[in-house]
């Protein structure tokens, strides 16, 4: 039933959209952010580009653990445009990347309907075929490459070759990107959502006002908008005015404008990969463990051993659908900006709304370490 209504909904879909096609960091050390992702991630490394490959001003690694695909980029020459993002805001998400059935349209109809141009379409190709990319600009310097792939066989992009991990990589079963979260700057948050209504025909999912997200310090609100057929999913946050500077506000401080606060990676066993991922080093964010002594009577009967999710932290929140099990990384860089969340699906369609207190208090907690709340 729920392919019958996604299909249904692609039928009249004004901008379609396959998925997620890749997500691309600029990092100041794509070898060693590559390692970190192999090592503490287990992605496995699938294809590079380099001077070896011709590109002599910047270098990419490409890993890729069940559906996900990440891009780490750095720039090799001095003054490059790699650099300078890097220089302002530190390791970030350059590029969310839309898997499309037609790059050259899409791009069009976007630019039609309102979106600034990051790049016009163009066609690049190998001996696997060719590929088409458009792109065009986002929140902060975030730009959404359209990538059209439909005739092509290689690893990755023409371009890149393919090459594999040097040590043996153990995944962690992270099965694909369940959705990608932008914070701007305040009074903005409306402006973007209505871009994704207007440009690219998303809709509307939910709203959360600072009564829904609010702890005694801070505040910020949060609109969920996701395409037709639901595969993706974009929450655009925006501080709210509270006692101290809310989380939202030190990302942007630290990451020196909007872009992507966190992407969410969905697991089938959330206690097995947050298991290996505690196992390998990965720092995960700390709710104290009375969060515990009631979570059974806010969200019933859940399959999982309490004792586990209470040994590994991972919160649990349910609605009308069913419930989700969730987790939050620490940053991944020493900014505090970016970071990831763990989540399995069990029916819960929604993000967690649930743990947004325990969670903003964990996230003060190591803001008021930092000294910036
Ligand atoms: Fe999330």
């Amino acid at each position: 039933m729920q392919t019958a209504t996604k299909e249904a909904i692609s039928a009249t879909d004004t901008f379609p959209i396959l998925g997620t096609d890749h997500i691309e960091f600029y990092v100041g050390n794509a070898k060693q952010s590559a390692m970190y992702y192999q090592a503490a991630f287990g992605y496995e490394l699938i294809a590079y580009r380099g001077p070896e490959t011709g590109s002599r001003d910047l270098v990419s690694y490409v890993l890729a653990q069940g559906k996900i695909r990440l891009v780490l980029t750095s720039a090799l020459s001095y003054g490059h445009e790699i650099q300078e993002h890097v220089m302002e805001h530190g390791d970030g998400v350059k590029v969310l990347a839309l898997w499309v059935p037609d790059a050259t349209q899409a791009y069009h109809a976007a630019v039609d309907r309102g979106a600034v141009s990051a790049f016009e379409p163009y066609t690049i190709e190998d001996d696997q075929g060719k590929v088409t990319l458009a792109g065009i600009k986002t929140y902060g310097e975030t730009v959404h490459t359209l990538v059209e792939r439909k005739d092509y066989n290689g690893t990755f992009l023409p371009g890149y070759m393919p090459m594999s991990s040097k040590r043996k990589v153990e995944p962690v079963g992270l099965k694909y990107v369940d959705h990608s979260v932008g914070n701007v700057e305040l009074g903005d948050m409306n402006r973007w959502v209505k871009f994704y209504q207007d440009v690219l025909g998303f809709k509307l999912l939910i709203t959360f006002d600072d009564k829904d997200i609010s702890t005694e310090y801070t505040a910020l609100m949060s609109k969920v908008v996701s395409n037709g057929n639901g595969y993706i999913k974009f929450p655009i946050n925006e501080p709210a005015s509270g006692l101290k500077k809310s989380q939202i506000e030190e990302y942007i401080e630290c990451y020196r404008g909007a872009g992507v606060q966190h992407i969410a990676i969905a697991t089938d066993d959330i206690i097995h990969t947050v298991d290996a991922l505690r196992n390998r080093g990965v720092d995960f964010l700390y709710v104290p463990e009375v969060y515990y002594d009631d979570v059974l009577d806010r969200v019933g009967e859940i399959d999982e051993d309490i004792l586990e999710l209470k040994r590994l932290n991972i919160l649990v929140d349910r609605d009308d659908e069913g419930y989700l099990l969730q987790i939050f990384t620490k940053p991944i860089q020493d900014r505090p900006t970016v970071f990831f969340e763990i989540i399995q699906r069990k029916g819960a369609q929604s993000f967690g709304k649930g743990n947004f207190k325990a969670l903003f208090e964990a996230i003060e907690r190591e803001q008021g370490l930092r000294g910036n709340l």
